[in-house]
């Protein structure tokens, strides 16, 4: 039985005050149901206020990258370890985002999953196709082709659970969401690839201008076992009735 996960991306937003607020609703508010969990990847500095806010809660957290070293002369990067000491129990690797403005590249997300799983982290891999890759007739085979790269990283088997985010590239931020249907044919591409690897029970998200008005619809579809929301997740009263979703 896969999971169902709703995962927060608060991408560079937040500050101690508005944090505090959010974080505290969450807490206060989400009850996990068997299967069902929930979790916020923070900007690194609010890690520490977020595992003193939600420890003993039923939320779970994580970062928003890692390092794919565990130490060294990495000036600016932050390594796996280092978030476990935090208690983050999730890491992204190879959002959108990294790949387009900080030079993530198919290998590179890899080896930060691997990275992730060795200090006994969840990694959520994302994967996702421009606009232009869309209308090229591509998205497939870029979607496969960044999903394989984490194969090969993980191979021959994934040693530890992780999670994997489809997110198009154009619905992200844009308030142009992908149909229920659309998501789907996606989903159900990267499940056969997965299941053609002998890998089963792997939560796959989908991600790109979720809300709660839409997030039924594309929850209720059969390869789709949650979200990875941006925006909806800086507001409690949104993000939870995703998560109910
Ligand atoms: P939005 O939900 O703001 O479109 O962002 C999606 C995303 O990139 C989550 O990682």
């Amino acid at each position: 039985m896969r999971k169902r996960l709703v995962v927060g991306n608060w991408k560079m937003n937040g500050g101690l005050a508005a944090n505090a607020a959010l974080l505290a609703a969450l807490a206060g508010n989400w009850k996990q149901a068997p299967g069902r969990e929930i979790a916020v990847c923070v900007p690194y500095p609010y890690l520490a206020q977020t595992q003193s806010a939600l420890r003993g809660s039923e939320v779970s957290w994580g970062a928003q990258d890692v390092s794919e070293h565990a130490s060294g002369a990495f000036t600016g990067e932050v390594s796996a370890p280092m978030l476990a000491e935090f208690g983050c129990r999730y890491v992204l690797a190879g959002h959108s985002e990294r790949r387009q403005h900080y030079g993530d590249t198919d290998a590179g997300v890899g080896a930060k999953a691997v990275a992730a799983m060795r200090a006994g982290l969840i990694p959520v891999a994302c994967v996702g196709e421009t606009l232009a890759e869309r209308d090229g007739g591509m998205t497939a085979a870029v979607v496969l082709r960044q999903l394989d790269a984490v194969l090969a990283a993980l191979a021959p088997q994934p040693a530890a659970p992780w999670v994997l985010a489809y997110e198009p590239v154009w619905a992200i931020g844009t308030g142009r969401t992908a149909a229920p249907a659309e998501a789907q044919e996606v989903h159900a591409t990267l499940r056969a690839r997965l299941a053609a690897a002998g890998i089963k029970d792997v939560p796959l998200l989908y991600g790109g201008s979720v809300k709660a008005g839409n997030a039924a619809a594309l929850f209720a579809m059969a390869d789709i076992d949650g979200g990875l929301i941006g925006g909806a997740s800086l507001d409690a009263t949104e993000f939870l009735a995703i998560a109910a979703a």
